[in-house]
């Protein structure tokens, strides 16, 4: 069975994005082992620390270093990705010794898919950026290009702080549980 490390980024509680997680968690239960990847102890990037580098920092590259696949569900920051998030990726960006560009990264070549729920834009911007961050040279993530699924939360989401998924918005992402379960075997 395939392991698919999820990344949520959002640090908050009651996070839609980690509401969005758990439906996706029911959709692959018994077709994929999924864990959630806990990184809120990952330090802000400091070049004085970096190698070798700090408990948390090793401990989540072996984490995604283990999965087969990443699902990262994000909310959408000012038309961006989190701040954290991009934090966390900047540290999987880094070699482990210090000039050392020949051993591959955990995240290099690894398969990733990703959704969000937000606001009106259903996080389109916050997709598009974080397909472009996890392109560049140094990190080179293996990103699904298509489905990617943006949740526009209704008005019952943000007065009650739970997510209702309409039927729609549920075949969307049972389209992309099978779309990245298949992109897995490739
Ligand atoms: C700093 C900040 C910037 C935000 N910018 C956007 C934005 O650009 N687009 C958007 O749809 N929502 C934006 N929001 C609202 C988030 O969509 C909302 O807070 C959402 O609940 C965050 O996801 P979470 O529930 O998973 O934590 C912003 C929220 C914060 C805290």
């Amino acid at each position: 069975m395939k392991k698919i490390l999820f990344i949520i980024g959002s640090l908050r509680r009651e996070s839609f994005n980690r509401q969005l997680a758990h439906e996706v968690e029911l959709l692959l239960s018994g077709r994929a082992a999924t864990a959630y990847l806990d990184y809120s102890d990952v330090p802000l990037m400091n070049q004085d620390m970096e190698f070798p580098a700090p408990e948390a920092v090793q401990r989540v590259r072996e984490k995604v270093a283990e999965a087969d696949g990443l699902w990262i569900f994000s909310p959408e920051y000012n038309y961006s990705y989190p701040g954290h998030l991009k934090n966390l990726i900047d540290w999987l960006s880094r070699p482990l010794i210090a000039g050392d560009r020949q051993t591959p990264l955990a995240i290099n070549g690894k398969k990733t898919t990703m959704s969000g729920a937000g606001g009106a834009s259903a996080t389109a911007k916050c997709r598009e950026k974080l397909t472009e961050l996890l392109s560049l040279p140094f990190i080179r993530a293996d990103v699904m290009t298509e489905p990617k699924t943006g949740i526009q939360l209704n008005m019952e989401a943000w007065t009650e702080g739970r997510m209702i998924l309409s039927e729609e918005q549920k075949a969307m992402l049972r389209q992309q549980v099978e779309a990245f379960l298949a992109y897995l075997e490739e």
